[in-house]
């Protein structure tokens, strides 16, 4: 699948060129009505009534065209994360799509096809397999007068069991062109499952349910089963109620490799999944993703070095083909930027560097109050921490984080919501997370550990938010903190 050849690499010399002149030189009058910004000299002033207004746009339109046609990119698109590739520029997940294949080939035969759990590291295409293959499938049913519903959700942005369900309800309605025929709030989740189901019925013939990055869809109430474990429980059995009359599967995926353990027993005898792990891909996989996508740019645009560095810096951060897709046209980016011909080591290296300095400071501007307050409270801990090691229990975090809004007079969210925002940071590489056990009944916790300088954290959320106030506190924070760690290990 993956042989690919590096498109007749002829080495056309550079003079062949006659796009346009370097635009790093612009500034050299050439053209007749170059020389602007020399106000004193009167042009021979046809229309011009507002010299310095006009000639500002005029080198606006002249930046722009130069840009345009300079570009390294001939198809930019093909090296955005979230572009749907075709079937062929996928390499390295064979033995994934064929599980996937088999489990949802009943479909195709009129049976019910098992539940699923994708698992596996961000970025090693379980949402893209996934959706390439149930694609196939609405094709295929398609031409046989079947109707395969796909009932696809990213529970990232959910917080609770009644918005999942009322999400469900609207990707079908979009799906179908029905009307949503809830109101958002003010009914039961109850209700809400009947919407859903009911428009399945009218709608589909069979259906499978995508619930991406599950494991983040927590809820909101502590010491209950966690929303996705309800959520799971549903649909899983909506067949078998009669509640949908046609086929139903469920499939999950997540980062989260111990997601199974938290899932109440019930819910788990319902969903019983089948499994597929994505495991991270390695820098020879990460060269072919990426070598299938170097039509995106020009054809004498990529210098043989790029992919491979490029590559290497992906393998270097748990092989995440994100990851290197991003970093690939962060790279062709500068280059344009430059006014560069050609993408180069140096554009890897340099956009890698912004992407590293970037990432937390983008992300962080980013974030709710409740979001910068929570990773606050966490970064805190891993710096003001006089253990050797510095990794966070999410017990210890939770009761910095209650000080926190205790000292802010802030909203204090649950347990499972603060969890719930430091684990949604792991999808972006700035914490890591594990789970741990007490041991003798002790029950489970997280402990998080930042990847980056969690001081370097704390001063950009300082930066931005009313935390001041805390940080002023450093002392008394520090002391909080160490006493709260030394009674959790303690215990
Ligand atoms: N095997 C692959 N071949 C080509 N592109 C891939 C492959 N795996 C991942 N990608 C690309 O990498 C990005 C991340 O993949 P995605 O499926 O979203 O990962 P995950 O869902 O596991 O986090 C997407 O742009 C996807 O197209
Ligand atoms: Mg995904």
């Amino acid at each position: 699948m993956a042989g690919h050849d590096p498109e007749g690499a002829d080495h056309s010399p550079p003079d062949e060129d006659t796009r346009s002149p370097p635009d790093s030189e612009q500034l050299e009058p050439t053209t007749e009505d170059a020389g602007d910004g020399l106000p004193e000299q009167d042009r021979d002033s046809d229309v011009d009534e507002e010299p310095s207004a006009d000639s500002t746009q005029r080198s606006i339109r002249e930046m722009l065209d130069d840009e345009g046609e300079a570009s390294v990119f001939v198809n930019r698109d093909l090296v955005e994360p979230d572009t749907i590739i075709d079937e062929e520029r996928i390499v390295g997940r064979d033995d994934q799509l064929e599980s996937v294949v088999s489990f949802l080939k009943p479909t195709l035969q009129g049976n019910r096809p098992p539940n699923m759990l994708l698992y596996g590291p961000a970025g090693t295409g379980k949402s893209l397999i996934i959706g390439a293959v149930t694609q196939q499938i609405i094709e295929l049913c398609q031409s046989k007068g079947e109707r395969f519903g796909v009932i696809d959700i990213n529970c990232q942005p959910i917080n609770t069991l009644d918005q999942a369900v009322y999400e469900l309800i609207q990707t079908v309605a979009i799906d179908v062109g029905a009307d949503i025929g809830v109101p958002e709030t003010g009914v039961s989740t109850k209700r809400k499952y009947r919407r859903l189901y009911n428009l399945i019925n009218r709608h589909y013939d069979s259906v499978i349910f995508i619930l991406d990055e599950i494991d983040l869809l927590v809820g909101r109430r502590a010491n209950d089963e966690p929303a996705y474990s309800k959520l799971l429980y549903q649909l899983s059995r909506a067949s078998n109620t009669d509640e949908i009359e046609g086929r139903v599967s469920v499939a999950a995926l997540t980062n989260d490799p111990k997601f199974m353990e938290d899932i109440d027993g019930r819910a788990e005898s319902s969903f019983n999944p089948r499994d597929v792990y994505f495991p991270d891909y390695d820098a020879t996989q990460l060269r072919e993703i990426l070598g299938n996508r170097r039509d995106a740019f020009r054809q004498d645009a990529l210098d043989e070095d790029v992919i491979p560095l490029v590559a290497a810096f992906a393998a270097q951060s748990h092989g995440d083909a994100r990851k290197a897709i991003d970093l690939f046209r962060g790279a062709g980016d500068l280059a344009d930027e430059r006014g560069d011909e050609e993408v180069r080591e140096n554009h890897v290296r340099e956009s890698q560097e912004e992407i590293d300095k970037d990432r937390s400071l983008k992300l962080v501007e980013g974030l709710t109050t409740q979001k910068k307050i929570s990773l606050y409270a966490t970064a805190a801990v891993a710096n003001y921490s006089n253990r050797s090691r510095s990794s966070v229990p999410s017990p210890v975090g939770f009761t910095v984080y209650q000080w926190v809004t205790d000292e802010l007079d802030a909203d204090q969210m649950t347990r499972e919501t603060y969890v719930k925002y430091v684990k949604e940071l792991s999808t972006y590489g700035l914490v890591s997370t594990a789970r741990k056990s007490r041991g003798r009944g002790g029950g489970m916790y997280m402990e998080f550990t930042f990847t980056g300088d969690p001081a370097a954290m704390m001063n950009r959320i300082v930066d931005d938010t009313r935390l001041e106030a805390i940080a002023e506190q450093e002392e008394l924070l520090r002391t909080v903190i160490n006493s709260q760690l030394q009674q959790f290990h303690e215990q």
